[in-house]
């Protein structure tokens, strides 16, 4: 596989980066992942703009080559014959050498960019979206800016082992008895035919799937209610679902060992699925 590391394509095995690093040693970068479909990138201007805000938020500097940054996705996925798959880009603050709380100085230390593609045939098939997924719900303990996508993914990386030693696909956390998110995904249930998921704040990821599903659910006349939800209230819903870069829109019919309706994925899950396929190819 080639990969793309700051302005060079290079073989994945001739990519290298500092030990110094801000990212290896304080978890001190940003990410996004893109999907692309039948050789086309998806919501790409969505995942640029909240890459462009994230460093902001961090005071990190743009990389050098930011607007390039569409051409390099073009690139990797044209090298790399990539039809189904992910593009993994990350922005880190780079190295100078040494390890210290404080920010390196901008003018004398670059950030670091690092595009990698990941290629998985039939990604829109996935027959996880037949099945649905069981949730378990933990408590959300991570940091109060989960709207930065930092590469701060230990305890997402812990929930979703606690998921797997349960027997379960996935979990959504929980903060004062709400929902915020999944590990890697945004949070939906639907009651009596209306989507309800959790407003944006600085507690949740503002999804880039997340936007276009709600425009799209909106569009078809279906009812969105932006609020917080408890778990108890996720445990009798209609139905529930995910949405990401990698899943979509995918279902899931089983939270803490409740089946929601009759066990398998809803309709609304099903159809907001097939409009978001629909309308990204
Ligand atoms: N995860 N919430 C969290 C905590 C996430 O990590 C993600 C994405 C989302 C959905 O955002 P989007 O629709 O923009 O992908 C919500 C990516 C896919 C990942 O970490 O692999």
């Amino acid at each position: 596989r080639t990969v793309y590391l700051n302005g060079e394509y290079l073989p994945e095995t001739e990519a290298r980066v500092s030990i110094f690093d801000r990212a290896f040693l304080m978890a001190d970068g940003v990410y996004e992942v893109t999907s692309v479909l039948g050789g086309k990138l998806i919501d790409f201007e969505g995942h640029l703009k909240r890459l462009e805000r994230s460093l902001n938020e961090l005071d990190m500097p743009k990389p050098e080559a930011f607007d390039e940054l569409l051409d390099i996705h073009r690139e990797l996925v044209r090298v790399n014959d990539i039809d189904d798959g992910l593009i993994y880009l990350q922005v880190t603050r780079g190295s100078d050498g040494d390890r210290d709380f404080a920010f390196p100085d901008p003018e004398t230390t670059a950030p670091t960019l690092v595009l990698f593609t990941q290629s998985k045939p039939g990604l829109a098939n996935s027959p996880q979206a037949e099945k649905g997924l069981k949730i378990i719900s933990i408590d959300d303990v991570r940091w109060g800016r989960r709207d930065i996508k930092t590469v701060q993914l230990l305890y997402p990386s812990m929930g979703k082992m606690m998921a797997k030693k349960a027997g379960c696909d996935d979990a959504w956390m929980v903060e004062d008895g709400h929902v915020t998110e999944g590990t890697s995904n945004n949070a939906y249930i639907v009651k009596g035919g209306r989507i309800i998921t959790r407003q944006l704040s600085n507690d949740i990821l503002h999804g880039i799937t997340r936007a276009a599903v709600l425009r799209f659910a909106r569009e078809a006349q279906m009812e969105v209610e932006e609020r917080p939800f408890t778990i108890e209230e996720a445990k009798t819903a209609d139905e529930a679902f995910v949405t990401s870069a990698s899943a979509f829109v995918m279902p899931v019919v089983e939270i803490d060992g409740a089946s929601l309706g009759d066990g398998k994925p809803g309709p609304v899950a099903r159809r907001l699925r097939e409009i978001y396929l629909e309308e990204s190819l």
